[in-house]
């Protein structure tokens, strides 16, 4: 054969991979309200960077029929990619193959993505839509999934890896998403769950279907499995792109700088009222962060979950920042169970990936009562303390109103390594309530001489100076300057060095 028939051939074997499970199967795809694998990553990467490996591979199962049923690439489309003109690493199950299932082979083609990613130290994206192992290869593809997860387990904390769900997700296909860094979701189009509905009614009885049992709105606000939810596939691939602005490609790089077009002196007269007098009106944390981070932008993450603690990635002079938040507008601010795992998890990501975190805090305490005691919420809550207490990264926090109790040591306070620790003149630091206080010390005492000592208590602690004089906090500055003394303090820690004791990983409460 001459060789312009070899490039003929050639071209029209890679049109035909090119299809996927052929035209039926992509119109289905479409009719679904779905796009396809292909389409996913030309909308995900940047125009025309996309270099895909291994589209000619095929399986090599013989039992149902199968080795008539052999499609180019075999269910995954993968390679590499740049966003924002940054290397990243991506794979996409091709739903239109035999349903995305993830067989020997196709396993083996992520496995190389993801080393390939580890290796040359860039992110991974995976775009998740399959209906699980394939089942015609019996125990086959169950060990192209360990050998995912393995995988997943030893990038992790060295690359990002962010999954976005856009279809099914089921079975022990959940376990690679959620050993990844990010989840994303698409409202009323992916599902993830250990058992479907038919299990679970078979099992237990329950009747359920699978938009209550898995779908993004349960994942977001419920199980906090899911970090972000998005209208449509194209608003989650726009969210993944976004992401990653914030966030270096490995562990070794600091995040992107940006220039900073807002000015870093910039003064917010509006921040002066948004506290408001009485320690018990509730106000939005957002509206102290938002005006405080460059262009008043805060990409929050896990908007809908445990609202009483708020997370999420800014700038500040241009720098990447991850910001811990509690969140008065929403059961006061009380920390617990899932706020607690909420941040912890963020916490670590940041301490991972070299971004310097920022606290705000307005917390009464932990939620008490016997369903967060008989939960754990000493176990969960410890993992907060423990994330900040680890964490290396440059810490920085500011006290708005109240830090009392367990609640204001676990939010990075000064003895657990924060960096600088600032207050308004409306923080209130102290043990305890002084009402709670008061119950205590003066158990037997009568009505006024109690509301004396709640008086005489308030006075003396629900204010910053204790903790000023007792360099527990650094600095006391006016909501106003909040931005500028942000990042005078993140420039001061710029060139942070720590390191914590010699050992193979500690043993976080889990
Ligand atoms: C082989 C599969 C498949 C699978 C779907 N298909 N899942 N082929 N193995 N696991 C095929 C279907 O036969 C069909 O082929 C095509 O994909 C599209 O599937 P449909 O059912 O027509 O699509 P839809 O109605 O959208 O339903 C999608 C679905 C459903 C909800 C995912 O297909 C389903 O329930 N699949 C099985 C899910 C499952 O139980 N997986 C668990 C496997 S065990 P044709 O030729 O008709 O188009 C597992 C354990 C892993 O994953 C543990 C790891 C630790």
């Amino acid at each position: 054969m001459e060789n312009k028939e070899k490039y003929k051939a050639f071209l029209e074997k890679d049109r035909t991979a090119e299809l996927g499970g052929g035209p039926d199967k992509q119109e289905k795809q479409h009719e679904a309200g779905k796009l396809t694998a292909r389409e996913r990553i030309d909308l995900l990467l940047d125009k025309g960077t996309f270099v895909e490996l291994d589209k000619f591979v095929v399986h090599r199962c013989a039992d149902y029929g199968m080795e008539k049923q052999k499609y180019a690439g075999d269910g995954v489309v993968s390679g590499y990619g740049k966003i924002d003109g940054r290397q990243v690493f991506v794979y996409a199950y091709d739903f239109t193959v035999l349903g995305g299932s993830l067989s020997y082979t196709n396993a083996n083609k992520i496995i190389k993505v993801q080393t390939l990613a580890l290796k040359n130290g860039a992110p991974v994206i995976a775009l998740n839509d399959s209906g699980g192992a394939r089942i015609q290869e019996g125990i086959e593809g169950l060990s192209g999934y360990a050998g995912i997860f393995y995988q997943n387990t030893m990038a992790s904390g060295v690359i990002p890896q962010i999954s976005a769900i856009l279809g099914p997700c089921a079975g022990g296909t959940c376990y690679s998403p959620a050993l990844t860094d990010f989840i994303f979701m698409v409202k009323e189009k992916s599902h993830m769950f250990v058992t479907g509905p038919d299990v679970v009614k078979t099992v237990t009885h329950e009747e359920i279907n699978k938009e209550e049992l898995g779908g993004a709105y349960v994942h977001s606000s419920k199980s906090g499995v899911t970090h972000f939810m998005g209208n449509t596939e194209e608003e989650v691939l726009m969210g993944i792109r976004e992401l990653l602005s914030f966030l270096p490609s490995n562990n070794m790089e600091d995040a992107p700088k940006r220039p900073a077009n807002d000015d870093i002196h910039r003064e917010e007269e509006a921040l002066q009222t948004v506290i408001p007098a009485d320690p018990n009106v509730p106000y939005d944390i957002k509206d102290i962060i938002e005006p405080v981070v460059d262009d008043h932008y805060f990409f929050e993450v896990m908007p809908h979950f445990a609202k009483n603690i708020v997370i999420g990635f800014a700038r500040l002079g241009g720098r990447s920042v991850g910001i811990v938040a509690n969140q008065p507008a929403f059961f006061a601010g009380v920390l617990d169970i899932d706020a607690s795992d909420k941040a912890a998890r963020f916490i670590r990501f940041c301490d991972c990936f070299n971004i310097p975190l920022i606290t705000f805090e307005d917390v009464p305490g932990f939620l008490p009562g016997s369903t967060q005691e008989h939960n754990g919420i000493i176990r969960h809550g410890a993992k907060i303390v423990y994330a900040f207490a680890e964490a290396t990264v440059p810490k920085i926090t500011l006290i708005t109103r109240k830090a009392y109790g367990g609640a204001y040591i676990v939010m990075s306070s000064k003895q657990t390594g924060a960096d600088i620790n600032m207050a308004y003149p409306s923080a209130e630091i102290a043990v305890m309530g002084a009402e709670g206080a008061v119950n205590i010390l003066y158990r037997k005492a009568d009505p006024e001489t109690k509301a004396k000592a709640i008086d005489e208590y308030t006075e003396k602690f629900a204010n910053p100076y204790q903790a000023a004089e007792l360099g527990f906090v650094d600095e006391i500055i006016l909501p106003r300057q909040t931005r500028f003394k942000l990042i005078q303090a993140l420039e001061m820690t710029e060139n942070k060095t720590q390191s914590n004791p010699p050992k193979k990983h500690g043993n976080m409460p889990l």
